[in-house]
């Protein structure tokens, strides 16, 4: 099988299938309500879905925590409705790629009821598993802690050890070490392949292959002993083993996500010559905004800016890197990265898209965005869905630290909560959004008069209309697809502004990111030129010469 490596030149859409549409009223998105929406991802022109995951699983982590990987979660359907999905998929020209949760399983999985029953169950090594320490051993085998909060390990009485969790104490960690797992995960990748998905975005992949000895972390009031379970020591090997058995085989695609991703280990993930992933995400440039990737602080564009020019030449000509804003677990980069809009919602929104998606790399949108979805107004913490919340207001409630614990729990989760970017996408201006006949399980963004798809679709100046533009613009695209990469004015902290050049051809990039006017020197190789407008978020254009940015202002050239 000739892989063709179309993920090069294609605009995939993420869909939280919780939140995207609910086809039978019980307030939960769901397979059906997909199928219901297959048109309008075809209109918008996306080639590719990437739905986040919709086995069988008791939804501690929606989904993200996995009771059986060969069937569907009874919220949302059954295989035949998965069969009719992707046939419809398929039909349109759009390909899926699914979901693979393989660093963890739900701790409702089959293997797992088996695996804490006794040490010599046949499954016992398909997990994680380590004495207590002290003279009762009941003390934690080592420090780290759940990327959620808390200790990552979990007593069991029957075998009496703990077993290691970096998410819930309902997500057990997999031994990768363990052949059988391995092959186990190798037969799940197969069984969709065959069932006719064409690829895998491949949840915390980094996190696979822990350290021999589980040696304690390095002290991190956020999260302890990443250093010796990301990357790991044989995580490489393991990845490679999984694309030449099987990934190899198909014309496929896989994106890993990336957590403790750089630039140097981003391209011995994706190096085509390695064969172990196509594409990876990063996390850098989302953890601009970050203390610690936990604490919000204040955002920079200048910082953005280099991340983004370390990627662009990073990766350039040997891995593949990927683009990307929002996700299921990012709060919504409308504010967050504009900052106050104010009554320019749709330039802001626009702007964003054309500083992102005119650089090199596989571009994601996540559902709503091409809406200019926004962050929900979060009064109190009893308003959070998210399991992650719970879990940090529980360790507050446990270990009873002082009283305003609460309170800056509350601000923080404000700005950074995944639940942002997981409240119902806005179909139209009917109640809920046009999302649920029922009671949508989340709540559905108060803004969604102003903010919906119908009303978008209608309106030739909508950001809808110019997500579908410019997704058409860069489809097919050489000077977006293999270009160079040259940052103009890489210190400024108002204007992302980038030119990609191809075979003689050229594009030029100028955004805008504040909320007010900017006065903006034209580069001298561009003074006088004969640009063609490709993008822009404002009707008039003065051309290629000094000038005043209005606020959000974004225009990209073609010369
Ligand atoms: C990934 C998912 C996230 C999930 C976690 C554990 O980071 O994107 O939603 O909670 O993995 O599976
Ligand atoms: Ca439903």
């Amino acid at each position: 099988m000739e892989r063709t490596r179309w993920y090069k030149d294609a605009f995939i859409y993420q869909i939280y299938p919780r939140s995207f549409c609910d086809s039978n009223g019980d307030g939960i998105g769901d397979l059906r309500g997909i199928i219901s929406k297959l048109d309008y991802l075809k209109e918008l022109g996306i080639t590719c879905v990437w739905l986040s995951p919709c086995y069988k699983s008791p939804n501690d982590d929606n989904g993200y925590d996995i009771s059986n990987y060969r069937d569907i979660m009874d919220e949302f359907g059954t295989l035949e409705d998965w069969d009719e999905m992707v046939k419809g998929m398929h039909d349109r020209g759009i390909k899926l790629v699914m979901d693979l949760v393989s660093n963890h399983t739900s701790d409702e999985h089959f293997w797992f009821q088996e695996a804490k029953k006794s040490r010599d169950n046949p499954y016992h090594d398909y997990y994680i598993w380590r004495e207590g320490k002290g003279k009762n051993k009941k003390k934690v085998p080592n420090n780290w802690t759940s990327r959620f909060g808390g200790t990552a390990w979990e007593y069991n009485e029957a075998t009496d050890e703990f077993y290691l969790h970096l998410f819930t104490r309902k997500q057990p960690d997999l031994n990768w070490d363990n052949p059988k797992v391995r092959k186990e995960i190798q037969d799940i990748v197969k069984y969709w392949l065959d069932r006719g998905c064409d690829g895998f975005r491949c949840d915390v992949i980094t996190y696979i292959s822990k350290e021999e000895g589980l040696p304690n972390g390095k002290f991190n009031p956020f999260a302890c002993g990443d250093e010796h379970f990301t990357h790991g020591p044989h995580i490489h090997e393991y990845l490679h083993e999984l694309n030449v058995k099987v990934l190899s085989n198909y014309d496929c695609m896989t994106v890993g996500e990336g957590p403790g991703v750089n630039v140097d280990t981003g391209l011995l993930y994706t190096d085509e010559s390695r064969r172990e992933l196509d594409t990876v995400f990063s996390f850098e440039h989302v953890e601009v905004d970050t203390i610690m990737q936990a604490l919000p602080k204040k955002f920079n564009l200048a910082k953005l800016k280099r991340i983004f020019e370390k990627y662009q030449h990073g990766l350039r000509g040997k891995g593949w890197n990927s683009l990307f804003f929002e996700n299921h677990d990012q709060p919504r980069s409308l504010p967050r990265f504009t900052g106050d809009y104010g009554d320019k919602h749709d330039e802001a929104a626009k702007m964003l898209a054309m500083a992102l998606y005119m650089m090199q790399g596989t571009p994601y949108v996540y559902e709503g965005q091409e809406l200019g979805m926004t962050n929900y107004p979060f009064k109190s913490l009893d308003e959070f869905e998210d399991v992650l919340v719970r879990y940090v207001i529980d360790v507050i409630d446990k270990i009873k630290v002082i009283p305003w614990a609460k309170k800056v729990a509350l601000k923080v989760f404000q700005k950074r909560a995944r639940d942002h970017g997981r409240t119902p996408m806005q179909w139209d201006d009917s109640e809920n959004a046009g999302f649920t006949v029922g009671k949508p399980w989340l709540a559905v963004n108060p803004n969604y008069k102003e903010i919906n798809a119908k009303k978008e679709m209608a309106d030739e100046n909508s950001v809808w209309h110019f997500y579908k533009k410019l997704i058409a613009y860069r489809l097919g695209n050489p000077i977006i697809i293999n270009g160079n990469f040259r940052q103009y004015y890489p210190s400024s902290k108002d204007v992302f502004c980038y030119e990609r050049e191809y075979e003689g051809k050229k594009l030029f990039v100028i955004a805008n990111f504040k909320n007010k006017y900017v006065p903006f020197r034209m580069p001298k190789e561009f003074v006088g030129k004969q640009g063609k407008v490709v993008l822009q978020n404002y009707a008039d254009d003065p051309g290629l010469c000094d000038r005043i940015l209005k606020p959000y202002e974004a225009v990209v050239y073609e010369l």
